[in-house]
C-alpha cells in the first residue's frame, strides 16, 4: 500500500518536474548508491589506498588491492575499512610527514573521479557512517588538492571523540572547523556537503548536513576551478590521539553517493 502511494507520488513529480522544470535541473550521477555492491563496482568507481600512496601522516600504513581484501571489504552494500594492531618491536615510519611510526595496518580507498566545482556545476556528496570514536581511533571521509594543497574539506572527520568535525581549509592556518556531537554506539548517520560557487567564482560554499539537517555553512578561498580527490579512509592515532585501540576497528560505510548538477 505503502509502495502503491509511493510510486505513484514519484511518477507525478516526474511528470510535474518535466513540464516546468525540463534539462535545466538535469543532475549526473558521478558514483551511485551502489558502489559498494560487489568488488567489481567498488573497482569501476574507486582506487585503492590515497591518490598518492599507503601512508599519511597517521599510523596506518593503508594496504589493499584486488587481491587483498583484509583491510578493505565490501559486502551488503557496505564498506568495511578494518585496523588491525601490527606489533612490531621495530617499525617502519609513515613516508609522509610527521613520519609517525606505523601501528597498524588499515584501509583507504579514494574516488576515480575528480571533484572540481566550477561556476556552471555544483556536487552534493553524501553517505552513511558508522564511525568509531574512541582515542586513537582516525577515520575520514573528505577531499583533498589535487595538485599542490589546499584545497581541503572534511566532511566526515572523527579524532577519537564523540564529535564529528567539519572542516575547511583556506591555508593551514587559516580553517573554520564545526563540530557536531556524534553517538557512540557505531549507528549509521548520514552526512552530506552541497559545493557550490560564490557569485566571485573564486570560492566555494560548503554546506554541511548530518541527518539531513544544515548543520555548518564554511567558505573555501580560491576552490573554484582546482580538482579534488574524494578519500574514505581509517587512519590512526595522529590528530585522533594515543594509545590506540589494542584490537581491530571497523569503519563501517555505506550509500555513497555523488551527484553533479549542471557541466
Ligand atoms: C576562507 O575564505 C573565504 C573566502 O574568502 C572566507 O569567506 C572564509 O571566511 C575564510 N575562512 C576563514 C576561516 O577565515
Ligand atoms: C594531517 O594532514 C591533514 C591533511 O593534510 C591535515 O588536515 C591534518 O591537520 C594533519 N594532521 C596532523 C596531526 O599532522
Amino acid at each position: 500500500m505503502f509502495i502503491r502511494k509511493l510510486s505513484s507520488a514519484v511518477i507525478l513529480g516526474i511528470a510535474g518536474s518535466f513540464v516546468c522544470a525540463p534539462l535545466a535541473h538535469a543532475a549526473t550521477t558521478v558514483i551511485p548508491s551502489t558502489s559498494f555492491s560487489s568488488y567489481s563496482t567498488l573497482e569501476s568507481y574507486w582506487a585503492y589506498l590515497y591518490p598518492w600512496g599507503s601512508d599519511h601522516n597517521g599510523s596506518a600504513r593503508m594496504k589493499g588491492s584486488s587481491s587483498d581484501h583484509s583491510n578493505i571489504v565490501v559486502a551488503s552494500n557496505t564498506l568495511s575499512l578494518i585496523a588491525t594492531p601490527t606489533s612490531n618491536p621495530n617499525p617502519p615510519t609513515s613516508s609522509s610527514n610527521p613520519h609517525p611510526a606505523i601501528h597498524y595496518a588499515s584501509g583507504a580507498i579514494h574516488a576515480k573521479s575528480q571533484i572540481t566545482v566550477t561556476a556552471a556545476n555544483s556536487y552534493t556528496i553524501s553517505g552513511e557512517f558508522s564511525a568509531p570514536t574512541v582515542r586513537g581511533t582516525w577515520p575520514a571521509f573528505w577531499l583533498t588538492a589535487v595538485n599542490g594543497w589546499p584545497p581541503e574539506a572534511d566532511i566526515g572527520e572523527w579524532k577519537g571523540t564523540a564529535n564529528n568535525w567539519y572542516n575547511t581549509f583556506n591555508t593551514s592556518s587559516i580553517v573554520r572547523s564545526d563540530l557536531v556531537s556524534w553517538p557512540t554506539d557505531l549507528s549509521f548517520h548520514a552526512l552530506k556537503v552541497v559545493l557550490t560557487a560564490q557569485p566571485n567564482n573564486a570560492d566555494v560554499k560548503l554546506q554541511f548536513y548530518m541527518d539531513n539537517v544544515l548543520r555548518a555553512t564554511q567558505y573555501g578561498q580560491g576552490f573554484v576551478g582546482k580538482p579534488m580527490w574524494l578519500i574514505v579512509n581509517l587512519q590512526m592515532e595522529g590528530s585522533a590521539g594515543s594509545p590506540g585501540p589494542t584490537g581491530t576497528t571497523t569503519y563501517k560505510i555505506r550509500n555513497v553517493v555523488v551527484t553533479r548538477s549542471g557541466s
